[in-house]
């Protein structure tokens, strides 16, 4: 494996634990409500084996900060399970429809649609107090956190996006410029989080905190560029979810708008243009390597 590739397993494997021990937590703290099953469903989403990239973009920038990893757990956690349930509801019949998440049933089939609702609900709701909990980060880092969190996650970031994501699905023309802007809530809101929040839990400076959000942005456009060639390039088996989703759905893509290879052009583009942002952190290495992995995934 590679310096970056251990890297990486090394801040899954923390968040992974940090937010297992946080789900146990709820699970005792909701004693004597008898919902085991919400909490299955909850664990089933969590461990499936995702990438862990936020976590990881939040670990990394604490780190770029001076900061240390402890300091950055909660938000870790935060950010990987805000993805999760995002993931979650992404998926219900009434969005895109999808079967295998992560390799593994989507929520909604292995526990119901109700149970997968409530899942992702919880999942929502679990950052905010795991934050507001830390022992480690002051009470103003704790509501800098929070609100840039529901800010990035909200009506003005992923939410929004996902929302003219189902929009484009019936509207007649959508321009690259929309495109751009529906991915860039979908899925560079909560990337852009991930960084910015890094920074915060390290008491970084306000032009450290700029470059991390904007580092953020155009890593995830890039990322979800990648996400749309690999669904038409690549197999169930490898991504773990279904290729051919985007087009059964009637989906808006880079793919779909500009074709294959100026979608893979632009991606390029912006990783470029993600490197520069790094010039306001020390200690990059992980981080440049990481931005020029993503470009290349496979899954
Ligand atoms: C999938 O995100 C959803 C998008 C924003 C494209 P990831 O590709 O990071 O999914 P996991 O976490 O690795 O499963
Ligand atoms: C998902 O975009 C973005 C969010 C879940 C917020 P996609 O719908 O393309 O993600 P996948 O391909 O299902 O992972
Ligand atoms: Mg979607
Ligand atoms: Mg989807
Ligand atoms: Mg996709």
């Amino acid at each position: 494996m590679t310096t970056t590739g251990k890297q990486l397993a090394a801040y899954a494997q923390r968040t992974e634990e940090y937010m297992l021990q946080k789900v146990a937590q709820m699970q005792a703290d909701s004693q004597p409500m008898d919902i085991g099953v919400l909490f299955d469903a909850m664990r089933h989403s969590l461990t499936a084996g995702g990438k862990r990239i936020r976590p990881a973009l939040v670990y990394a920038f604490c780190e770029a900060c001076g900061g240390t990893l402890p300091q950055a757990d909660a938000a870790a956690c935060a950010m990987e399970m805000t993805h999760t349930s995002s993931l979650i509801f992404d998926d219900l019949p009434a969005m895109d429809d999808d079967d295998l998440r992560r390799g593994k049933p989507s929520c909604h089939k292995a526990f119901g649609e109700a149970t997968a609702i409530l899942a992702g609900d919880a999942l929502i709701c679990a950052p905010f107090a795991v934050i507001a909990s830390d022992p480690v980060l002051t009470p103003e880092q704790k509501t800098a956190l929070v609100q840039t969190l529901a800010v990035y996650e909200g009506t003005g970031g992923m939410v929004g996006g996902q929302q003219m994501d189902m929009q484009f699905e019936t509207q007649e023309n959508v321009t690259a410029a929309e495109l751009e802007t529906m991915c860039l809530g979908k899925t560079g809101a909560l990337m852009a989080a991930s960084c910015r929040m890094g920074c915060l839990c390290a008491g970084a400076s306000e032009a450290q905190l700029t470059a991390a959000a904007e580092y953020g942005r155009l890593v995830g456009l890039a990322f979800q560029i990648i996400d749309d060639i690999l669904d038409v390039t690549s197999s169930d088996e490898t991504l773990g979810k279904p290729v051919g989703s985007d087009a059964a759905q009637g989906k808006r893509t880079f793919v779909t708008l500009l074709g294959l290879e100026e979608a893979k052009r632009r991606a390029a583009d912006l990783t470029a243009q993600a490197h520069t942002q790094l010039d306001a952190f020390s200690d990059t290495a992980f981080l440049h390597a990481l931005t020029d992995a993503l470009l290349v995934r496979v899954q």
